[in-house]
């Protein structure tokens, strides 16, 4: 089952599965034109920061593929997907290297399908070196909590932070994933958890509001979570939530791990603060999945990501190697000079 998947040639089409209808159905969306990519990442048809990337960079060839003009349609598609969401920066990556291939001479559209295929098979690469070097830092037994969906839904091929954990059991460890639910669209609930069954990863959920307990009760060994954008000095974004577990996490004692590969750092973002965060609409709070849960009329503030600084981070796994401590200089070191 394929979460991201280019049907036919260069003038095809690109097919996602849908990850709104998740669990309860395998139902698929194929986007023909840029606007139904656009709507798909914007609906979180497609979501995850290393997916939007792999996703957007198919929705260039999807632009280009409709007409003589085609370079034209591809920077114009480019630009439009750039913008579909604001906090995850692999989507502006891929938009990005997309648009230089498309302003380069050996541009063609046979080429500009081959680069989606290759950001695709990269970020693969990317996600089974982030697991290996990640495995070693989780506990061989007891409990891992993660936070939002990083497999292979978040990431087009095996994960970032569940890749880190799927690799743990494969070398043997026997801990229980604690998966928080990630209020409001419960993408712990409906996509983790049924990742990790189909892994089978032993795993128990719980309502995001149940961490502090359970690390309270010494159930939590270690914590592992996947990021959106990393700016230079290591503040990590992602999934709203996560920065009250990174302080649970410190109070208690317990080791805060990201897993990200590197094109979700932004070098030209000092801190946090400049992160981007995407505001969403306040009835995914109010009207959850279809049932009104609050008063008609009530206002409610919806952001979907939060910053976590790098002081609460223990270290960042990457695919080229662990960034401990999580300090710009370090990061530099561990990165290299992209
Ligand atoms: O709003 P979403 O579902 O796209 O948010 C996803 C997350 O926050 C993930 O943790 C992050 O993108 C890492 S995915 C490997």
């Amino acid at each position: 089952m394929k979460a991201i998947e280019w049907i036919g040639d260069g003038s095809g089409f690109l097919r996602l599965l849908d990850q709104t209808r998740l669990p309860g159905e395998v139902a698929y969306r194929d986007c023909r034109e840029v606007p139904d990519v656009v709507a798909a990442i914007r609906e979180l048809a497609v979501r995850g920061a290393p997916a939007i990337g792999v996703a957007a960079a198919y929705g260039v060839v999807v632009g280009a593929g409709q007409g003589a003009d085609w370079q034209d349609l591809g920077r114009k598609a480019a630009v439009a997907l750039r913008q579909s969401r604001p906090t995850a920066v692999n989507l502006m990556w891929a938009c990005d290297r997309m648009l230089r291939l498309l302003d380069s001479p050996d541009a063609t559209r046979d080429r500009l399908l081959r680069e989606a295929d290759l950001i695709r098979a990269e970020n693969a690469e990317m996600c089974r070196a982030i697991s290996l070097h990640g495995a070693p830092l989780m506990p061989m037994s007891g409990g891992v909590l993660t936070h939002c969906n990083t497999g292979p839904l978040a990431t087009a091929d095996f994960g970032t932070a569940l890749g880190v954990i799927a690799a743990s059991w494969e070398s043997g460890a026997r801990f229980t994933v604690f998966v928080d639910e990630t209020r409001p669209l419960l993408q712990g609930a409906r996509l983790t958890v049924w990742e990790l069954a189909q892994a089978g990863i032993d795993h128990s959920l719980i309502c995001d509001n149940m961490a502090g307990l359970l690390m309270q009760q010494g159930k939590v060994q270690a914590v592992v979570v996947g990021a959106d954008r990393i700016a230079r000095n290591g503040d990590t974004a992602n999934k709203i939530g996560t920065y009250s577990v990174a302080v649970l996490a410190r109070y208690h004692g317990i080791p805060f791990y990201v897993a990200a590969p590197s094109t979700t750092f932004d070098m030209g973002i000092g801190a946090g603060t400049d992160i981007p965060i995407e505001e969403r609409d306040p009835r995914e709070i109010t009207h959850g999945f279809g049932r009104s849960t609050a008063p008609a009329g009530v206002r409610a503030y919806n952001p979907a990501f939060d910053v976590t600084p790098a002081g609460l981070i223990t270290a960042i796994v990457t695919e080229r190697g662990v960034i401990d401590p999580v300090k710009e200089d370090k990061i530099r070191a561990v990165l290299g000079g992209d």
